[in-house]
């Protein structure tokens, strides 16, 4: 394979466990630049001759790192304190020889060692995520300066291949694309649309379980003004009917994913001679998924809808053009396809709906208080966004949410409206600063801006009296509530 250079990602095993991912110590000899993070920190030290432990209490999210002295990993990074992300309970408490340290946290006396005249480098923190202030640059530092690599990773580029690849695998062949509404499968539909032109078609499977106003958007968007070919399948009392009494997450979604399949290959039986399934996996889904294109190492975090397998006699093959890409790169591969800046800001949106931000059971009621919870919220919050764009220029920009929406937990609490008493419904509001998913942090939003919300969901949302605001970040927590 002739690699350059090699990184060992993070993982969820600990080192020492019997089944935990090992190293050919010899891999550590072949001259090869290698930086190690998180689990390819600690497996390069217990490879190496140094020791890893378990630490009395683990460090999850924002750390502050201290460097001592030169590096050539942190090169360019303040030399005195920086912000990077954590994630782990076990930590290197023991350098192989040979090694020097580079930076410790508070709570991890070993986050960061190296060897340059080997070229290894070791982090216990995430240089890859968007909350390590500096990852970027250390990542700059080895590829680029380290390991002499050129970058040459840019949109352009990767659309005049991803068009090839794909139009040299479907040929003169039919496609299908289940589309949602959301930007992966959007997408995906502009490219396989750019390859193969009107050998698509789009299925829009409405489980009723969408934003309020989405479904006719979807419609608006890709029926008149993108003129695909499309599908509009009305599943929501179907779904109504299967869900009747579910309150797990797992087997709502495992539900969700399955009937979505029926429906969808119901219709796309009827479409004739479609030898092909498009897909809008990105590489999240896959890593989070766990077993699939990982090799079964990571570690499962929740079955993602996007990989529910094909029923039973059914076989289309797959193309699924997105599946190395983050969700940022998604995005620019979007507007670089010359999609609406509505469609690729748009926010993530799980398959499974508003299903997983209703907990416990799902009424028609519950669904229609959501829809009104929420449709305020990205209004208010789709118009603060705004403001900052119009300040700033970015679209992600500091303190900017990339995904905010209502929860409706199951509980209910007393207020007191109009001098009565009530004993009504929370709604929890979820608003989060993020690039990929990967890790996000709660929106630090301002108190006008929340009281604003506050107020506008209980007069207009009738039944709710409460609305709480999560400030939890990811980890230790997930996005999504289910
Ligand atoms: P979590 O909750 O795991 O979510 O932090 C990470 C991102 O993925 C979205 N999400 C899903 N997307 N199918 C999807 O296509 C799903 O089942 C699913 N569950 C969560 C979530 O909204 C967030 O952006």
């Amino acid at each position: 394979m002739e690699p350059a250079a090699v990184i060992l990602s993070g993982g969820p095993a600990s080192v020492y466990a019997e089944d935990a991912p090992s190293m050919d110590p010899a891999i550590f000899d072949l001259g090869l630049p290698i930086l190690g993070f998180c689990y390819g920190e600690q497996i390069m030290a217990a490879t190496l001759g140094g020791s890893v432990a378990h630490t009395e209490k683990g460090e999850y999210g924002p750390a502050t790192l201290t460097r001592h002295g030169e590096s050539q990993l942190l090169e360019g990074t303040p030399s005195d304190e920086q912000t990077v992300w954590m994630s782990h309970r076990d930590a290197v408490d023991r350098l192989p020889e040979g090694f020097t340290l580079t930076a410790s946290t508070e709570t991890c006396p070993i986050a960061a060692y190296e060897n340059p005249e080997r070229r290894l480098f070791a982090t216990q923190f995430h240089p890859e995520v968007n909350h390590t202030a500096y990852g970027q640059t250390m990542l700059s530092n080895f590829l680029f300066k380290i390991c002499g690599l050129e970058p040459n990773w840019t949109m352009d580029n990767l659309i005049e291949a991803k068009v090839a690849e794909i139009r040299e695998h479907i040929g003169s062949d039919k496609v299908i694309l289940a589309l949602s509404g959301g930007v992966d499968s959007a997408v995906t539909a502009a490219l396989v649309h750019r390859a193969v032109g009107d050998q698509l078609t789009c299925v829009f499977v409405n489980h009723g379980m969408l934003r309020k106003g989405e479904p006719e958007s979807v419609e608006q968007v890709f029926a008149h003004e993108f003129d695909i070919p499309l599908v509009h399948v009305h599943a929501e009392e179907r779904y109504a009917r299967l869900l009747a009494g579910v309150t797990d997450p797992e087997k709502k979604r495992r539900i969700i994913g399955r009937e979505f399949w029926k429906v969808f290959f119901e219709e796309a039986q009827k479409l004739d001679g479609v030898k092909y399934l498009a897909q809008g996996t990105i590489y999240p889904d896959i890593i989070e998924s766990g077993a699939r294109k990982t090799g079964g190492k990571a570690s499962t975090i929740k079955s993602h809808h996007n990989l529910i397998p094909f029923p039973e006699g059914v076989r289309f093959d797959l193309v699924e053009p997105l599946d190395h890409f983050f969700k940022d790169e998604v995005r620019a591969l979007g507007s670089a396809l010359g999609l609406p800046d509505s469609m690729v800001y748009r926010q993530p949106f799980p398959g499974p709906g508003l299903a997983i931000r209703i907990i416990g059971e799902i009424t028609d009621e519950k669904l229609t208080t959501l829809k009104d919870a929420d449709f305020i919220v990205r209004e208010e919050l789709d118009a603060y966004n705004q403001r900052l764009f119009e300040q700033t220029g970015k679209r992600n920009s500091e303190h900017a949410c990339w995904q905010y929406f209502a929860v409706l937990p199951s509980i209910r609490s007393v207020g007191v409206m109009g001098d009565e008493r009530t004993y009504g419904h929370t709604i929890i509001l979820r608003a989060v600063e993020s690039t990929d998913a990967m890790t996000a942090d709660w929106a630090k939003l301002p108190y006008d801006v929340l009281s604003k919300i506050s107020s506008r969901v209980v007069s207009e949302v009738e039944g709710i009296n409460r609305v709480v605001y999560d400030i939890t970040p990811k980890p230790p927590a997930t996005i999504e509530w289910e």
